[in-house]
């Protein structure tokens, strides 16, 4: 089963993939995750996309869409798109690649966007996604990796990129509507709650 998460930054979209990923087998696929492996490694794409993340605008379709066809070359199982596709150009060329069984958009008004932006706190060692809301502590309780706060997130930069989303994503629900793929989520709940409206969702679309 292959399933695209929609949703503007902060809507939960990695840490709902953390919990989905599990009980359904599929690999979390997230574009913002390798292009900042790709910048901690000072790789050519890394530096490419740099400017482009820090100041909230999309990353050029033409070098997304490359990555995304090498990352997924050898790759046999079920997928979860987490931040991909982004624009139209993005979802006609993943058509090509792979057949999608459910879209899901996480909704989450802007103001509690901003507010999980400016607190949210990740591992440097796994990765694990925190806020301070919950856990305020300078180490990660999985690994004990030092926290740090993503370059791209500040209040200026998720207001520009919540505009972003509106402006070139969010017409991709009116895309996989038509498709009769689209199932939109209140993502306000907990995030074991979102997890559990999701599951409901994948278990309809592959019944
Ligand atoms: P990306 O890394 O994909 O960032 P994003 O879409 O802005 O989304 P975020 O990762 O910020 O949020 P999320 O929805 O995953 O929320 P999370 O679960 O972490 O992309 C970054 C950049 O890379 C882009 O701006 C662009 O430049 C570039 N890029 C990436 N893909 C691209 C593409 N396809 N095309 C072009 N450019 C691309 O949660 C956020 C916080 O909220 C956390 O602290 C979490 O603990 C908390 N939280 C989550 N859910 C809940 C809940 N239910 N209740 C309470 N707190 C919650
Ligand atoms: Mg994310």
């Amino acid at each position: 089963m292959n399933v695209i998460f929609l949703g503007p930054p902060g809507a939960g979209k990695g840490s709902v993939a953390a919990v989905i990923k599990e009980r359904f087998s599929l690999l979390h696929f997230s574009t913002g995750d390798i292009l900042r492996a790709e910048i901690k490694a000072a790789t050519p794409l890394g530096l490419a996309a740099k400017s482009f993340i820090d100041s909230g605008k999309l990353v050029p379709d033409d070098v997304i869409i490359g990555m995304v066809e090498a990352k997924l070359a050898e790759n046999k199982g079920g997928i979860l798109f987490d931040g991909f596709p982004r624009t139209v150009a993005q979802a006609e060329a993943l058509a090509k690649i792979a057949k999608i069984d459910a879209v899901i958009e996480l909704d989450v008004p802007e103001d509690v966007i901003v507010a999980r932006i400016c607190s949210r706190r990740i591992c440097s060692e796994c990765g694990a996604v925190y806020n301070t809301a919950y856990y305020d502590k300078a180490n990660c309780e999985k690994c004990g990796g030092k926290l740090y706060i993503r370059d791209d997130d500040n209040e200026t930069t998720v207001r520009e990129r919540y505009s972003v989303y509106v402006k070139n994503t969010a017409p991709l629900s009116d895309y996989y509507k038509a498709k009769g793929l689209l199932k939109s989520i209140c993502g306000t709940d907990s995030i074991e709650g979102v997890a559990d409206l999701v599951t409901a969702v994948l278990n309809e679309a592959k019944a």
